[in-house]
């Protein structure tokens, strides 16, 4: 989480810093700061709590004007210490010495004593002052700022981005990474670091990533890298796809609403090449694909929030058309336990960012202490730390996903899932021609669907109206639809803050029905599938208790109408594959509408971020 830039340039770098630290907002939002080093070297700095404007506020009101070309700044998601302009970064020391970072050093405690001990003073409370007192301490012996950093960073345990800029060493702008994300941009412009290529797209296209271990000392005319051995290195310069108005909001009123309605494209762009008109292409998984689908015995998913719920429906359909064994579990637990591994297990991780460190962390350690599995990752990022760390992946075309709540990231999730059981269930021969074609035939149906359930948005808007003064909310499905549940509850939750829980409808009437009373709507999602009747009859449980019902079906489910209940029909004849996909597509947009009839930050909800890098 937190986002970093900085960079070196011919003009005055500030416009340039702020512009980034808005398109880096994704990644937290509690504070923001920038450090800029001033033509009479001296480093000046404003921050301010909240978001990137708020910053901007405070330095328009700022004399002297903070400007330079050397600079750098930062977007806080608080970890260690509250958001408050003291805990902002960057940090400096002595005057001399700035830092950002994104990361956590997990010995800060033990480095803050010796410190202390030193003589320096702390002014925050964050684990990231020590790096600044480190380094300071460091120059002192080390013939440059990059050999100080080279030094310090090898006394942190935890993980970390940094961009270092001094005024005894103006013109260098040093970065180091370990378990968190950074790239350099080169333009024409000068030499730029930032957690996220969206950052620089204004100003280039061509991109560095630097990898686990790597430093750089970065002036305006060179970039040197150097590998964890402090080894000189070459890395490759990259062209970046990424458009500047995938990024815009465009007409929409936010990336949320935005992000909902790509959704058909979204899917079309993740299925392109990848089937034909009635088969699934198994070199979509990459070269060895096919000998390690065979050869494996067993599935094991691991991922966290929406990526996890995919993962959710994913078991349903490993099991039911491929008919592997699998299992699912959420990254952050997984990591830390010693879980049974099989041989010949196959471990996916699922994520839109592929920098979330509990997935990252979880997926390395089985790594380590298991050799006879494979790995692939499913993810939205083709740059990014569990594409590299995986043999096998499957990018999701969804687009740069920018609103906190993910929503294309889920079903292009989804749309991948069902291409790789049906990918699986060939190589093991549990999938004939005709599943197949009767497969790829709903997925390409899917673009369609969506679109004409988004239609129905207005018949949403009305029904969002009810939730004006609730505090919780209650969803329930059976089968797949209990993973869907999940998701929209966990919308839902994320970005109108109504307690809202997700039950399998059948488990209901084991405890959670006793949270059921008049001021408690509940979400049912009823597809005309093979456990329709019993949950009609735990329809008919919540009925009984006087909840007000919203109920989107099938149009074939002919669920009878209640007192208190409102029946949307989404569309009809919806399968094991579109109906997941389909049925999330009125719960994203009836958690948009709560969330703007409540007044919430939609694109930005409280205390959270977008990409979670830290644990
Ligand atoms: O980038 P990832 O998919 O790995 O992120 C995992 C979760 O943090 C994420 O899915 C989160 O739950 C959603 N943004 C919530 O809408």
């Amino acid at each position: 989480m937190c986002g970093i830039i900085g960079g070196i340039c011919k003009d005055n770098i500030t416009p340039i810093l702020l512009s980034g630290l808005k398109r880096l907002e994704y990644r937290g939002y509690d504070s923001a700061g920038v450090v800029v080093l001033s033509n009479d070297n001296k480093l000046s700095r404003a921050r301010a709590v909240g978001k990137v404007v708020n910053l901007e506020t405070s330095i328009q009101k700022q004399s002297p004007k903070i400007q330079g070309s050397l600079g750098i700044a930062h977007t806080r998601w608080a970890t260690h210490g509250e958001p408050s302009t003291q805990n902002a970064h960057p940090h400096i020391c002595f005057d001399t010495v700035s830092v950002v970072h994104n990361g956590i050093i997990e010995n800060f405690l033990k480095l803050k004593q010796e410190q202390k001990a030193q003589g320096y003073a702390f002014t925050s409370d964050t684990d990231t002052e020590v790096i600044v007192h480190s380094i300071h301490q460091a120059l002192k012996t080390s013939e440059s700022l990059l050999k100080a950093i080279q030094k310090v960073v090898k006394t942190f345990e935890g993980t970390y981005s940094l961009g270092v800029i001094s005024s005894e060493y103006p013109g260098h702008i040093v970065v180091a990474r370990s378990g968190s994300p950074l790239i350099i941009g080169i333009s024409d412009k000068g030499n730029f670091i930032a957690s996220d290529q969206v950052a620089l797209l204004d100003i280039t296209k061509k991109f560095i990533f630097l990898k686990e271990g790597d430093t750089a000392d970065i002036t305006l005319n060179s970039i040197t890298i150097y590998n964890q051995n402090d080894r000189q290195i070459n890395r490759a310069i990259k062209t970046s796809n990424l458009k500047n108005n995938q990024i815009d909001l465009g007409d929409y009123k936010h990336y949320m609403q935005k992000e909902i309605f790509e959704q058909p494209q979204a899917i079309r762009d993740t299925l392109e090449s990848r089937i034909t008109k009635d088969t699934v292409l198994l070199s979509a998984f990459g070269h060895h694909a096919e000998t390690i689908f065979t050869n494996t015995e067993h599935i094991q998913i691991i991922a966290c929030g929406t990526s996890y719920n995919a993962g959710l429906v994913a078991k349903y359909w490993l099991e039911d058309i491929a008919k592997m064994p699998t299992n699912i579990e959420v990254a952050s637990e997984y990591r830390y336990r010693n879980p049974i591994v099989l041989d010949n297990t196959l471990l996916i991780t699922i994520s839109q960012s592929g920098e979330t460190a509990d997935t990252l962390e979880a997926l390395k350690s089985i790594k380590k202490r298991h050799k006879n599995i494979h790995t692939l990752t499913i993810c939205n990022c083709a740059e990014s730390s569990l594409t590299r760390e995986s043999e096998l992946i499957l990018l999701t075309h969804a687009g740069p996903e920018i609103s906190v709540a993910s929503t294309k990231s889920f079903t292009t999730q989804l749309a991948s899932l069902a291409l790789l059981s049906v990918a699986i269930g060939k190589c093991h021969k549990q999938v004939d021609k005709q599943q197949e074609a009767s497969i790829v035939d709903s997925l390409n149906r899917l673009p369609g669907l969506i679109k004409k359930t988004l239609e129905q948005e207005s018949q949403i808007i009305e029904l969002a109206r009810s939730f004006k003064d609730k505090f919780n909310a209650i969803f329930l499905g059976r089968g797949t639809m209990h993973a869907i549940a999940m998701e929209g509850a966990l919308k839902l939750k994320e970005i109108s803050y109504i307690h809202s829980e997700a039950f399998p409808a059948g488990e209901l009437k084991h405890g959670p029905i006793a949270l059921i009373d008049k001021d408690t709507p509940v979400i049912a999602i009823a597809p005309n599938d093979q456990l329709l009747d019993k949950l009609k009859s735990n329809l008919q449980e919540v009925k009984s208790r006087g909840s007000q019902m919203i109920v989107f079906e099938d149009e074939m489910s002919n669920v009878p109408p209640m007192k208190n209940m409102t029946v949307m029909s989404i569309t009809h004849n919806l399968g094991r594959i579109t109906a997941p996909i389909i049925f999330i597509i009125p719960l994203q947009l009836l958690s948009y509408h709560v969330a703007l009839i409540k007044g919430t930050d939609v694109d930005k909800p409280r205390n959270l971020a977008k990409s979670v890098t830290v644990e």
